[in-house]
């Protein structure tokens, strides 16, 4: 995966870049100041990074036109849409409004952040996480691979655990491998848009579960579409992050999510 989609999600790149679309932004880019939107600026679509008919057969054409075209802009158009009348926030990314500034978002917008910011941010991460089987690698190595062997016995148990997870969440949502501030890896699974950044975890892998993601080819088969996703993985960019990203780690983090937290 070409690192020109490590950008952040404003609409200053997508000027800057001519682009129809920004690019994607990755958890770090999500923390660092430097990819603080601008001032009074929008965040932008990333690209797809791929062709929608790329990831055939596992994911379809459709199935990517829809949901990266439709759901995961509209998630876009919400979130400038929300933030609009809020100068206070201009220039924040996606991670400082659902962490470190959680609590200064105001609470009429802040439902509407936490689905939209976090739409924005998991559907982010999801198109940079696959890619076409021909192109990634087939497992992951390194350290990730370490941490997978030690913590799981292995990729195959991890994803029977990222998907058991998966097949487990009611409704609408995601299961997710997470690294914490030590960082250890964790399976879980988050209902609606909420991230993982919420509980100041760094999403490292992914796998949208709400029915837009698979019904039009799997139908009611989650289960198919979760242990056929696993062919399209790109470790490279898993790795990346499990090597890379980073927490925020302050106290006045820690405050603003408490408060956040109280105040839902
Ligand atoms: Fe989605």
């Amino acid at each position: 995966m070409s690192n020109d989609r490590e950008h952040s999600l404003n609409r200053r790149d997508f000027l800057a870049t001519g682009l129809l679309v920004g690019a994607a932004v990755t958890a770090g880019g999500l923390w660092l100041p430097s990819a603080a939107r601008a001032e009074g600026n929008e965040f932008g679509l990333p690209e797809l990074g791929y062709a929608p008919d790329a990831l055939e057969p596992i994911i379809d054409k459709q199935t990517m036109e829809i949901h990266h075209g439709k759901h995961h802009a509209a998630y876009v158009a919400n979130l400038n849409k929300a933030l609009k009348d809020q100068p206070k926030l201009a220039g924040l990314t996606v991670g400082a409004l659902l962490v470190d500034k959680a609590g200064e978002v105001p609470s009429e917008i802040r439902q509407a952040v936490i689905n939209n910011g976090g739409g924005h941010a998991n559907h982010s991460l999801f198109w940079s996480v696959l890619g076409p089987k021909e192109k990634v690698k087939a497992a992951p190595t390194g350290k990730l691979a370490e941490a997978i062997q030690s913590g799981f016995g292995g990729v195959e148990k991890l994803a029977e655990k990222v998907n058991e997870e998966g097949l487990k969440r009611f409704g609408s949502g995601w299961t997710w491998l997470v690294k914490d501030k030590d960082g250890k890896l964790h399976v879980y699974s988050t209902a609606n848009q909420d991230s993982p950044l919420m509980q100041k975890h760094v999403p490292i892998f992914g796998i949208d579960v709400w029915e837009h993601a698979y019904y039009l080819k799997y139908q009611n088969k989650r289960g198919d579409y979760l242990k056929a996703i696993w062919g399209i993985v790109n470790w490279s960019e898993v790795e990346r992050r499990y090597d890379e990203e980073l927490l925020p780690d302050t106290g006045k983090e820690k405050d603003a999510l408490k408060k956040a937290r109280e105040a839902k």
